[in-house]
């Protein structure tokens, strides 16, 4: 999944869309789902352009309808046909005070109404230094998904992003990434049982064309979340075709 922040224009969006169909027809043939989330003015753009590309938004409001000034509702997002929601961004966290509390109440919503978040967790560089990875996963894990059932989460997908690591050309070793990923399974064991073996768990931070199949080939990381590197066209192509080849 290609995160796309706050770049690209509806243009930029369309053209990137177009420009991914052949590729998405060789995921497709190779059992690779791919995507991008595009900010919310170009989320219509690409779905028309590549109907194939799963379409994630960025955010979302936890409320229906109502006096939320510059918000965007899941019914809204529903009448674009959009099959994921990031939640929980490490961006979204520090810059605009978002809770796992604030995150919790977005992925109940989402859920009730059949559209898959893509819940991210991480820790800060001074939570890494302090050795308190775990322990902050932990919290953002059992609160995020609070009140949640087994038969709730078969479409979760997780993304573990040590916020260190975010933009930063700094990624986390495979084997730091792999031991996070496989503790997060087993919370969410703890919490609702088998499901955990579906739910699909991704790495992200500093993903790149070169370093994609590394992390992949993981135990229990079964995707990747890419900033950067998903922008252009070309680097996208060259991350989908490294995962296969
Ligand atoms: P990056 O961003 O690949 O540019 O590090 C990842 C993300 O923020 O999801």
């Amino acid at each position: 999944m290609g995160n796309w922040k706050m770049n690209k224009t509806i243009a930029e969006a369309k053209q990137f869309a177009l420009a991914s169909k052949k590729l998405s027809a060789y995921a497709s043939k190779n059992n690779v789902d791919i995507g991008v989330a595009p900010v919310y003015l170009g989320l219509s753009a690409v779905k028309e352009a590549n109907p194939d590309l799963f379409v994630a938004a960025q955010n979302v409001s936890q409320f229906p309808k109502g006096a939320y000034t510059g918000e965007i509702s899941i019914p809204m997002l529903q009448e674009l046909g959009i099959d994921w929601v990031l939640i929980g961004h490490s961006e979204r966290r520090s810059y605009y005070g978002e809770t796992n509390e604030a995150c919790n109440a977005k992925i109940h919503a989402l859920i009730e109404n059949n559209i898959t978040p893509l819940y991210c967790v991480g820790e800060t560089l001074s939570e890494f230094d302090a050795g308190l990875t775990k322990e902050v996963v932990k919290r953002q894990i059992e609160v995020g998904l609070a009140g949640l059932t087994a038969s709730d989460v078969n479409n979760l997908v997780v993304a573990y992003e040590p916020v260190w690591s975010i933009g930063t050309g700094k990624n986390a070793s495979k084997e730091i990434a792999e031991d996070v990923c496989h503790y997060i399974r087993g919370l969410l064991f703890d919490l609702f049982g088998d499901v955990a073996n579906k739910i699909r768990i991704l790495y992200g931070g500093s993903v790149k064309p070169n370093n994609i199949k590394e992390y992949l080939s993981a135990e229990d990381i079964d995707g990747a979340l890419v900033g950067g590197a998903s922008l252009d066209v070309n680097s996208y192509e060259e991350l989908v075709r490294n995962i296969v080849e």
